[in-house]
């Protein structure tokens, strides 16, 4: 005679193993799951490259990331949040092609490390703008043909705008004394320094 109950356990067994493999399978693809796998993905190579979170402001927003503790803040902006305007030249702190604001001063953005602008307020090129209108320092410098080849200018301009919110009326050679941390190879230096002359006046 068959034994019944041996049949049911039989296929109470399957059943429920049917089910959990099914869920398992649901779960696994779950789009929840998905996210979390791939955060704990992300964290253990963060973690392995040796990464740390960095928050600071950028052009006004905030902005929170891992990065490797020896990127540059030019690399930080370059590389990592796409702000391209800003130009490395010699990546030594000779040129001043890399200057950006931090917490309005000019720094050479290619000599800091982007760790130690932690919580700090930096300002590129792309931040002067107020939507599609250019800032007065961009405008005075087409107006006045302030650059050559245009390499250095959003450098020249940082370095102006860094200038300009020290010492609003600087003279001539307030403004030639200011600037001299920023070389222009073209040597286009008589229109740039006519360009931020003429943005000082247009305050
Ligand atoms: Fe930074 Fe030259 S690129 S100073």
């Amino acid at each position: 005679m068959k034994d019944k109950s041996k049949s049911s356990e039989f296929s109470r067994r399957k059943f429920i193993k049917g089910v959990g493999t099914g869920l398992a399978a649901t779960y696994a693809y779950s789009p929840g799951f998905a996210k979390i796998t791939k955060k704990i993905e992300k964290e253990t190579k963060d973690f392995i490259e040796g990464k740390l979170q960095l928050m600071l402001t950028v052009n006004n927003s905030l902005v929170k990331l891992m990065i490797r503790p020896e990127t540059t803040l030019v690399e930080l902006l370059r590389d990592h949040l796409e702000l391209t305007g800003t130009k490395i030249g010699c990546n030594h702190g000779e040129c001043g092609s890399c200057t950006v604001l931090v917490n309005s001063k000019a720094v050479y953005s290619c000599h800091i490390l982007a760790l130690d602008v932690a919580g700090k307020d930096v300002v590129t090129v792309e931040g002067l703008m107020k939507g599609e209108e250019l800032h007065p320092i961009q405008k005075t410098f087409i107006e006045h043909d302030g650059l050559q080849c245009g390499y250095c200018t959003p450098g020249q301009i940082m370095a102006a705008q860094a200038l300009l919110l020290k010492n609003p009326n600087p003279d001539k050679d307030e403004v030639i004394e200011g600037m001299s941390g920023n070389i222009c190879r073209c040597a286009a230096y008589p229109n740039i320094i006519k360009s931020v002359v003429a943005a000082a006046e247009n305050k």
